[in-house]
């Protein structure tokens, strides 16, 4: 089973700015297939609470800040997003939850697959069953 990973990404920065990039193949394991973002997430909101059987993703706070919260079924990592050159790379069956979201965060998603309502795992239980298949 693959391990959750910060990757740092490239960064680029000069008096008029900076600029960061992701290639798919060379900053991140997979095609990318869909890009997502969560923004106007009110105080205190919890976004996820699930985990994906095929699914990996990274996640970048483009702005603001968060923590993705990482359970392999038997203990929970806490990933503190706050730059825009940082990116927690999630592999498939991790429950994730994002949770302390400052106001103006936005975290953008990069995901290996298309949407597909059954690739999710919404029952943690039925996480917890997944994963020891998987062990
Ligand atoms: P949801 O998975 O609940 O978001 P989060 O992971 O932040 O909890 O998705 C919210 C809604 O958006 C849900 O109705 C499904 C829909 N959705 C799509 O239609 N396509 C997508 O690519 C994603 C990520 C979500």
């Amino acid at each position: 089973m693959k391990e959750p990973q910060l990757i740092d990404l490239p960064k680029f920065a000069d008096k008029r700015g900076s600029l960061s990039i992701i290639q798919e193949l060379v900053n991140i394991p997979f095609v990318i297939e869909r890009v997502y973002w969560i923004y106007d997430v009110p105080g205190g909101e919890i976004r996820g609470s699930h985990a994906f059987k095929e699914q990996q993703e990274l996640i970048v706070a483009l702005s603001g800040s968060f923590d993705v919260v990482l359970h392999d079924g038997e203990k929970e990592q806490v990933f503190s997003l706050n730059r825009s050159n940082k990116g927690v790379l999630v592999p498939k069956l991790y429950w994730r939850t994002i949770r302390n979201f400052s106001s103006n965060a936005l975290a953008f998603v990069l995901a290996s697959t298309r949407y597909s309502e059954t690739d999710y795992i919404r029952d943690f239980d039925e996480f917890i069953k997944l994963r020891n298949q998987h062990e």
